[in-house]
């Protein structure tokens, strides 16, 4: 049977509790482009998964729902809140139509490896407009298009080092990971670089920062041979007025 969010949900949930390196870096990536103090901010966190974002957004201050449309991840969120409160809340929703999120309702929406599992960038783009208010901010993380494309790998240089190997940039769409042991083996969306931006230009969003963060040494001691490239690409943008393009 091939994987889906479904079936691996609890094996996601297990791998953050014991702590990964990789999500932690991606977290504290999406982090550095919020708010210290996000004190009354309202935010919607858009594919929460077990809320490792989310409750990372709650201790800076603000009122944050995480939705996802993996029920059992939703639960899993929802235990972690229970045994050890943040004030976070969770709703099982789809980042496509953010149906139980009301218009304008949000100053933030923040999507952590989220949006390249969203089947239709450009409906959820839509989405997460309606539900901003005026000047209200996106910030997602997706693992970066150039280096994390379909099937890219690693190859043995000779010299003791390894190379990244990217030969599917252009093939755009729904792909599954071959590694058994990887989170994209529960498929997800290759978007190219220029997709991505056009998208939210389309949408107009103001794009205020665009981030390649060089992994962290902790990062590094896990996965040596990840030193040199960035495996996320982090972008902020701001919901301008007027209708979208
Ligand atoms: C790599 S996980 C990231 C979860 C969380 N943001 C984190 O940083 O740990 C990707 C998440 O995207 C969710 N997802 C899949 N399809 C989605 C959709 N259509 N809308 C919103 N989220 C979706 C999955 O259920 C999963 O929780």
């Amino acid at each position: 049977m091939e994987d889906n969010w479904d079936t691996i949900a609890d094996w996601y949930a297990a791998h953050l509790d014991r702590g990964s390196p990789m999500h932690d870096f991606a977290r504290d990536a999406l982090l550095a482009v919020l708010p210290r103090d996000m004190s009354g901010a309202r935010v919607v966190d858009l594919g929460c998964g077990e809320g490792l974002m989310t409750r990372a957004v709650a201790a800076r201050g603000a009122t944050v729902v995480g939705i996802d449309p993996t029920e059992r991840l939703v639960e899993h969120a929802r235990s972690i809140e229970a045994a050890d409160p943040c004030g976070a809340t969770y709703a099982v929703d789809d980042g496509t139509t953010l149906a139980t999120v009301s218009d304008s309702s949000a100053e933030w929406v923040t999507a952590g490896l989220s949006l390249n599992n969203v089947p239709d960038l450009e409906a959820a783009l839509r989405s997460v407009r309606r539900v901003l208010a005026p000047g209200g901010r996106l910030a997602f993380t997706v693992p970066h298009p150039c280096f994390e494309a379909p099937h890219a790998g690693w190859a043995d240089s000779g010299d003791g080092t390894s190379r990244r190997i990217v030969g599917d940039y252009f093939a755009q769409g729904f792909w599954r990971s071959a590694n058994p042991s990887g989170v994209r083996r529960a498929g997800n969306q290759h978007r190219t670089l220029s997709r991505y931006l056009m998208a939210l230009i389309a949408e107009r969003f103001a794009i205020e920062v665009i981030a390649e963060p060089q992994p962290d040494q902790r990062l590094i001691d896990h996965q040596p041979h990840r030193a040199g490239l960035p495996p996320f690409l982090v972008v902020r943008g701001r919901r301008c007025g007027g209708p979208a393009r």
